[in-house]
């Protein structure tokens, strides 16, 4: 295995390859921050324009879904944030976590084509996560004013730079590959999917998008258990709802649908 490289993002090299787009055109770039969400979410707030990025080389308080912080060492990864400005009602704001997670997984698999999704917008690789997402809305008054897509990728991380309670679950690129990643050339690629499946999801709605996940996910047709803040659901996935929500039907044949938690596919992943 080659090793990768220490080093900053090159920066200057990425402003130069996004010149004249619109995801990325303007990129606020920090050596460490606390969290590259909040920081876009300050921008916003005083007007940045709908594609802003913001990227970080470290964050001291990475933020995950549900309350849970996101391992965010220096120099390896990726730390990014969108600002979206989509004349959407906030009921609509939701399904662009994933429609930023199937551009995730998309550009995931221009590396490492066996990457698959885990609902909501988990990106995995050999059942281990590599990426993760997480939509923040910022409302004026009853209107939706933005909505901050947070991403983080896991590129460079080896193994045991990780916490040792997330090295059977997480992984990397490098980690699956056992090549070093192009952080530019990833974040570049990155950034031009989620233009063109934002994009499309604004001409035509989540149901153009809902086959794309599907086709990305190993969790369709799996027996699953969730927890929510509420209840545990347990059924066979079916799909995804019109709204993105995940469906499940149980034992008995009804149907359930889920829109927050935590899948695990029972059995795990490869049953034997
Ligand atoms: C998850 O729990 O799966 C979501 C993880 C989201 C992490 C990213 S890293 C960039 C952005 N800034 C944050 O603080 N969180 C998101």
């Amino acid at each position: 295995m080659t090793t990768p490289t220490d080093a900053p993002l090159a920066i200057d090299d990425l402003r130069a390859r996004r010149a004249g787009g619109r995801f990325g055109a303007c990129i606020e770039y920090f050596a460490s921050i606390d969290s590259t969400n909040t920081v876009a979410e300050r921008l916003a707030r005083a007007g940045a324009a709908e594609g802003t990025v913001v990227i970080a080389d470290a964050q001291t308080q990475g933020r995950g879904r549900l309350g849970r912080s996101w391992v965010s060492p220096p120099n390896r990864n990726l730390y990014l944030s969108l600002v979206l400005r989509p004349s959407l009602v906030p009921e609509l704001a939701p399904q662009l976590a994933l429609v930023a997670g199937v551009a995730t997984v998309e550009a995931v698999a221009d590396w490492v084509p066996r990457a698959t999704l885990k609902w909501p917008n988990d990106v995995l690789i050999d059942g281990r996560k590599v990426a993760g997402l997480l939509a923040e809305m910022g409302m004026e008054g009853d209107r939706l004013a933005h909505v901050i897509v947070g991403i983080g990728v896991n590129l460079n991380l080896r193994i045991d730079e990780l916490p040792a309670e997330l090295r059977d679950k997480a992984g990397s690129l490098y980690a699956a590959g056992g090549v070093p990643i192009d952080r530019v050339g990833f974040i570049d690629r990155l950034l031009t999917r989620l233009q063109e499946r934002y994009d499309l999801f604004l001409r035509q709605g989540f149901t153009a998008l809902r086959s794309l996940w599907e086709a990305r996910t190993e969790v369709i047709g799996r027996l699953v258990c969730i927890d929510d803040a509420q209840r545990r659901y347990e059924g066979r996935v079916v799909g995804l709802d019109d709204d993105g929500a995940l469906l499940l039907r149980d034992a008995g044949g009804r149907e359930s649908r889920v829109v927050a938690g935590d899948v695990t596919v029972v059995g795990g992943y490869d049953p034997s």
